[in-house]
């Protein structure tokens, strides 16, 4: 979604604001804009639809060059994308950049237009730039004014501000949205996301909720919530040594999917002994209590939803746990029942998710006997703000859709699953097949990753299709569910996930010769009820795409094809089914010709609600 840079130093600071609006494209966004404090001492402001390129093309024409200055990537929540809502807007000397949503924007901007503002775009932010204008006015400070503004606005933000009087300072403010302050030598920078700014530094101040900030060239100053002076400490960015391009890869998403065996090496990098889980991972208060833990509650979005779903066979076959998941959206708005002892899990790629934090919040008032983050990032929000934390070492994740992220997410959720088994007692050999099955990983998704070209061949039947249905059974069930999001997110093929048992209660009748039905097959004790929802789908005439482990002798039809895997044990194997759908969302959608990174109206980080 939207992302903020911003940066004070000696030398002209536009290369390092468009630098990190380049690294956060990623995120998704329809228009660019920058604002700087030119050699004259006045805002120069410069703001394009589409791309950072066109922006960069802008700053051709016209070049800006100032010793501070503040940018920003929006994805239109408020007002259409067009270059007038794009961001900074400004009022007078005064300019501001937001991500989040001004929920009492209406009726700011009444008062504001009584009061003789003029509006000049279709955006909530505008209200911000007018009312620190206003407040400014009556001050003559900028800290205050940015104090009196934040008392009047409801909602989510990350702001940051400047105005052509105050050369010397950047202002900027978090709410529900995400904010840092990067550490240079006798210079600083802002930005909404780490990533935006490792060109530049590694040394990053997370602000916390409710922080507001003075940054300088020299250093900063950080009040809380209360106006109290706070001090956040310098944290090291973990991922400072990935490589953050494409290096020999077509798009960011293709490379992801090969970096998967890494990633799930470095995931379980500490976590395994020989014949036991090293729960010490999860810190001493949370090590202690596990045993304690008699109910569970997994809420996340999207693909990480569908990995917390997987986690529900495997926590409640293995542990005996009963264990719910719920989308984040719908699970903090219900009245939830909280039984004694149940552990929260909150799951989520980017840490940021405005849903999936609101539900964590939201628990430190209920009973949770504690909340555990399961994140990829780690000085995300959802980390900082959980009792008990467990990150993927996935590395950054660029492509919108999530690949890499969802099988280390697996792998955790599998590992947690055995560090409860362990600590009810179950049979060491129950432990052991966990454990083996976990080590083995690495090699047998590099083994999975060679179909690649068997799947690039098989894409190009999806050329004309316009509809697919996705089948599976228990566990790969939700890997099913994950194929169709992969596939309608990149390709904009309309997808749909079913469990296999229910085809004969409705979706059977969507099924004729131009139906494509991808199921997976693992060779597992529900395989022989699969088969029979398989010859249901033939017998309609269906093309029937089966990604089957290489035992299962599932005879194809003359228009169908079947991929094989290896049999690998139950408990990995829909990590393993997960590979195969996501090359062939990749490679249907450059069939299809579509922005595979950057799917059309689609965010990597979804900040707001
Ligand atoms: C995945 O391909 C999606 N782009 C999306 O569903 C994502 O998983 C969801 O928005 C949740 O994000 P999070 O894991 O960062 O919380």
């Amino acid at each position: 979604m939207c992302g903020i840079v911003g940066a004070i130093a000696q030398r002209n600071i536009t290369p390092i604001l468009l630098e990190g609006l380049r690294r956060l494209e990623y995120r998704g966004y329809d228009s660019a804009g920058l604002a700087v404090i030119n050699a004259d001492g006045k805002v120069q402001r410069t703001r394009a639809m589409g791309k950072v390129i066109e922006l960069e093309k802008a700053l051709d024409r016209q070049p800006a060059s100032g010793h501070l200055g503040i940018a920003h990537t929006r994805w239109a929540t408020h007002g259409r994308p067009a270059e007038r809502n794009a961001h900074p807007h400004q009022s007078g000397g005064l300019v501001v950049v937001h991500n989040g949503i001004i929920e009492n924007h209406a009726e700011l901007r009444r008062q504001l237009q009584s009061r003789g503002f003029t509006f000049t775009s279709d955006t909530d932010t505008e209200v911000v730039a007018h009312l620190l204008a206003q407040y400014y006015g009556e001050t003559d400070d900028l800290l205050s004014a940015l104090r009196l503004t934040l008392n009047e606005i409801h909602g989510a933000y990350a702001l940051a501000v400047m105005h052509q009087e105050q050369p010397q300072a950047l202002y900027c403010a978090r709410m529900g949205s995400p904010l840092v302050i990067g550490e240079g030598s006798e210079e600083h920078y802002l930005a909404s996301d780490p990533l935006a700014l490792l060109q530049v530094t590694d040394r990053f101040r997370y602000l916390a909720e409710g922080d507001h900030a003075r940054v300088t060239r020299d250093g900063c100053e950080i009040w809380n919530a209360q106006n109290e002076i706070v001090e956040r400490p310098i944290s090291r960015y973990e991922h400072a040594a990935h490589s953050l391009d494409k290096g020999d890869y077509r798009h960011f998403m293709q490379k992801e999917i090969f970096e998967q065996p890494q990633a799930i090496t470095d995931t379980l990098a500490g976590m395994l002994a020989d014949d036991h889980v090293l729960t010490a991972v999860l810190g001493p208060e949370a090590e202690n209590r596990l045993a304690d833990i008699g109910n569970i509650h997994i809420v996340a979005c999207g693909t990480s939803y569908h990995a917390g779903l997987v986690a529900r066979y495997w926590i409640e076959e293995q542990t005996g746990l009963p264990c719910q998941v719920e989308v984040a959206s719908e699970y903090r708005y219900r009245q939830v029942v909280v039984p004694a002892n149940t552990l929260l899990i909150t799951l989520s790629q980017s840490g940021e998710t405005a849903d999936t934090l609101a539900v964590l919040r939201h628990a430190k008032t209920r009973n949770y006997l504690a909340t555990l983050a399961i994140c990829n990032v780690a000085g995300s929000s959802l980390v900082r703000e959980a009792d008990w934390r467990l990150l993927t070492h996935a590395g950054p994740e660029i492509g919108v859709a999530s690949t890499k992220a969802f099988t280390t997410q697996l792998v955790a959720l599998l590992w947690l699953t055995t560090a409860l088994a362990q600590v009810r007692g179950v049979p060491a050999a129950t432990l052991k097949t966990n454990l083996d099955a976990l080590r083995s990983l690495p090699g047998l998704v590099e083994q999975v990753l060679t179909m690649e070209p068997a799947i690039i061949d098989l894409a190009q039947r999806f050329a004309n299709k316009h509809h697919a249905l996705f089948l599976g059974r228990g566990a790969h069930y939700p890997i099913a569910m994950e194929g169709a999001l992969k596939l309608k997110e990149i390709s904009y093929i309309h997808a749909e996930a079913y469990a296999a048992g229910e085809l004969k209660h409705g979706p059977l009748a969507l099924v004729d010769e131009d139906m494509p039905v991808i199921s997976v097959a693992p060779s597992d004790s529900l395989l022989e009820k699969l088969i029979s929802n398989l010859e249901e789908v033939r017998a309609r005439g269906g093309q029937l795409v089966t990604f089957a482990c290489e035992t299962v002798d599932h005879q194809s039809g003359e228009q169908d094809v079947t991929l094989h895997l290896p049999n690998v044990p139950d408990c990995i194997s829909p990590i393993l089914f997960t590979l195969p759908l996501q090359l062939l969302s990749y490679h249907v959608a450059l069939v299809k010709g579509t922005d595979v990174d950057k799917p059309r109206n689609l965010a990597k980080s979804v900040t707001v609600e």
